[in-house]
């Protein structure tokens, strides 16, 4: 979609964030957690918990349609990294009829400023990296990095969309005044001409397509020194959960493989790009020597 017709859609929708108004908006928080990622009650952030985090350091914020009804929340409790106090942010969700009109955006730029109010100068948070849709709006749109890989983070899940995979998270970090980030903010993440990028960049591996859209790795380098490369995965990799488990698990071992390897050498995921390349999409993780810590 053109920049310009994605900014009409967003301004079609009235929204507000704001912190949760009553005790009923802890209730709907937990609807909302049941709408978007199904999990057995066992598994919900229940609403004593969810007060107890808003009473005691926590950031609780809800976005709220023109009618009053809560469409999505952003929840993070306090911590300690490194010796600093941080944030780390347990849940991010919209519902599904109100995706991509901006208000995950809203809903962090949100959480952003009211730990800067706070002298709080990192968030962090887990995401799937399978998901590239999470990869896209962390990475790409946010600003956020990744540094660390965890296999099997949350132990057995039962969401449905997790489909028995084991639970393999990045633990994200966003540092929210730093000149990256401000800039990711201000300017959005960057359009790329594939082709350009593709002579510029060494991506370490191919897709080889093994059934109709399908694909799994192939050629894949895990002797890259370059300081900045691509690793390319499947732009319908949720999709191929659904198709195919061990292919899936397959992408997850690889997944595993590159992120630990190159991490542990240095490396940091700090982009993610989705193009379009003769009609298909195509995404990209993009790992950057300089980042790490
Ligand atoms: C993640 C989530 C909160 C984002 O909320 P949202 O309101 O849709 O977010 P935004 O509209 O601000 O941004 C979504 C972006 O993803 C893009 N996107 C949508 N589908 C995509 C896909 N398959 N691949 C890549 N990007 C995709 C959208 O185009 C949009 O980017 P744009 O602004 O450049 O067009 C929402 O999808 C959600 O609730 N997901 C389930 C819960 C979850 O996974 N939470 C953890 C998040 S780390």
């Amino acid at each position: 979609m053109t920049p310009v017709a994605r900014r009409r859609r967003r301004e079609e929708i009235k929204i507000t964030i704001g912190p949760f108004r009553s005790h009923l908006d802890y209730g709907s928080c937990v609807d909302i957690q049941r709408e978007v990622w199904r999990f057995e009650d066992i598994d919900l952030v229940p609403v004593a918990t969810l007060m107890v985090v808003d009473h005691c350091g926590g950031i609780v914020l809800g976005a709220y349609s023109a009618i009053g009804e809560m469409i999505g929340f952003v929840c993070s409790f306090l911590g300690i990294e490194d010796g600093d106090l941080i944030q780390h942010s347990h849940m991010l969700a919209v519902r599904i009829a109100y995706r991509n009109f901006d208000v995950g955006f809203r809903l962090k730029l949100a959480q952003r400023k009211e730990a800067l109010k706070r002298k709080i100068r990192r968030i962090t948070w887990t995401f799937d990296p399978m998901q590239p849709p999470n990869a896209y709006f962390n990475l790409g749109k946010l600003g956020a990095w990744s540094a660390k890989y965890e296999e099997n983070f949350y132990g057995e899940s039962t969401s449905a969309l997790h489909r028995g995979l084991p639970t393999d998270r990045f633990l994200t970090r966003w540092d929210l005044d730093s000149k990256e980030v401000e800039k990711r903010l201000e300017e959005g993440p960057s359009a790329h001409d594939l082709r350009k990028e593709l002579k510029k960049y060494v991506c370490i591996n191919t897709l080889e397509e093994v059934a109709p859209g399908m694909a799994t790795c192939a050629n894949l380098k895990m002797n890259c020194t370059a300081p900045e490369f691509l690793f390319e995965i499947p732009h319908n990799l949720p999709d191929l959960k659904n198709r195919s488990l061990s292919v899936a698990l397959d992408w997850q071992g690889k997944m595993r493989q590159v992120f630990k390897h190159y991490f542990k050498k240095g490396y940091a995921t700090t982009d993610f790009w989705v193009s379009e390349d003769e009609g298909r999409h195509r995404a990209f993780y993009f790992l950057h020597k300089k980042r790490a810590r």
